[in-house]
C-alpha cells in the first residue's frame, strides 16, 4: 500500500510542482494517473520510488515512512518503467537488461533464467534477446523496460506512459497481460497515460492532477460519467462515455454492449409501426 500524507513538492524553491497531496493506493488496486503535460504525474511517481523526496508530508508505503529511503531500498516492492525508456538501458543485450535487477538482487542463476525468458515472452520480445537495447524500437524499448521490471516480481508495478509505441495489437497485448496480473496475482498497477480508452477499460480507479494538485479521485465511469468539462484536466473523454451521456444510457464497456443499451431507447423513441433498428 502507498499513502501520500499532506506532500508538497518543489524541484526548485518557489515554483511548486506538487501541492497539499493526499492519496492511498491500497494493494491490488489498478490506478490510473491522469492529467496534462506537466500537471506533475511523473514527479509523484518518483516520490512514491524515492527517486525524490518531499519538502513537506510523508510517503508511506506498507505502513513505513520512506523519508530516508533510497529507489534501491524499494526494489524489492515496486517497479518502476520510466517515462523515457534510454534512462533505463543498462545492459549489452536484451536478455541481459531483463536479468540485470535479479543479478543484483542475486537470485539463483535458475530463477534469473526462468525470471527472463517469461518476462520476455509476456512481453513479446524473445526473438529479440541477442540484440543492443539502445537500437530497439522505441515501442521495443518500452516493452523491455516492463519486461525488465516483470523479471523481478513486484508487489507494485508503476508505469509510465507504457503503451507510447505501441501498436495496436502490442498495446492490447500488454494491457491484457497487466490486467491477467492484476487480477489473478494481486499486483497492484499504477498507470499514468494520456489514452483515455485504456483507462475507461483497464482501471478501476483514477487520481486526476490539475497544477499539482488532485482534481478528482474515482472510478472511470464516474470520470468519464460526469458532466464534468474534463478539457480543463486535459482530458478527452472517450466516445463511447460521450455518446452515453448524449443518449442517456449507462455507460458501457464496449460498443456492441452500447448498441444494446441504445437499442431500447431507440425503439420506444420509434414512430408507431416503424422498425428502430
Ligand atoms: N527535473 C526537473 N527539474 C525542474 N523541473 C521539473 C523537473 N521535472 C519536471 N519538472 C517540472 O515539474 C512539473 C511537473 O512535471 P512532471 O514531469 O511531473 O509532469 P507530468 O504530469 O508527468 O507531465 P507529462 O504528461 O508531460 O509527462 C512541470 O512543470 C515540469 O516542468
Ligand atoms: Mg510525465
Amino acid at each position: 500500500m502507498i499513502e501520500a500524507k499532506n506532500i508538497n513538492f518543489a524541484y526548485r524553491r518557489g515554483i511548486p510542482v506538487l501541492t497539499d497531496i493526499n492519496c492511498t493506493i491500497g494493494n491490488g488496486g489498478f490506478v490510473a494517473l491522469l492529467g496534462h503535460n506537466g500537471s506533475g504525474k511523473t514527479t509523484l511517481t518518483r516520490l512514491f520510488m524515492a527517486l525524490d523526496h518531499p519538502r513537506s508530508g510523508q510517503i508511506l508505503v506498507d505502513g513505513e515512512d520512506i523519508v530516508h529511503y533510497e529507489p534501491a531500498d524499494l526494489a524489492d516492492k515496486i517497479g518502476y518503467v520510466f517515462q523515457n525508456p534510454d534512462l533505463q538501458l543498462l545492459a549489452d543485450t536484451v536478455y541481459e537488461e531483463v536479468a540485470y535487477g535479479p543479478r543484483v538482487k542475486k537470485l539463483p542463476e535458475e530463477n534469473i533464467r526462468a525470471n527472463v525468458e517469461e518476462a520476455l515472452r509476456v512481453m513479446g520480445l524473445t526473438k529479440l534477446k541477442d540484440r543492443y537495447p539502445r537500437l530497439l524500437s522505441f515501442g521495443q524499448k518500452r516493452r523491455l523496460g516492463v519486461a525488465a521490471a516483470l523479471a523481478l516480481n513486484p508487489r507494485t508495478l508503476i508505469l509510465d506512459e507504457i503503451t507510447n509505441g505501441q501498436d495496436a495489437a502490442e498495446q492490447a497485448a500488454m494491457m491484457e497481460y497487466l490486467k491477467a496480473l492484476n487480477e489473478e496475482k494481486g499486483t497492484t498497477i499504477i498507470l499514468i497515460t494520456h489514452d483515455m480508452d485504456i483507462v475507461r477499460r483497464y482501471a478501476k480507479r483514477t487520481i486526476v492532477l490539475c497544477d499539482g494538485r488532485i482534481v478528482f479521485e474515482g472510478t472511470p465511469a464516474a470520470l468519464f460519467g460526469s458532466g464534468e468539462d474534463l478539457k480543463e484536466w486535459g482530458l478527452r473523454r472517450p466516445v463511447v462515455s460521450t455518446l452515453s451521456l448524449e443518449f442517456g444510457v449507462p455507460d458501457v464497456a464496449g460498443c456492441a454492449e452500447f448498441c444494446d443499451e441504445l437499442a431500447g431507447p431507440l425503439a420506444a423513441a420509434a414512430p408507431e409501426g416503424g422498425a428502430a433498428l
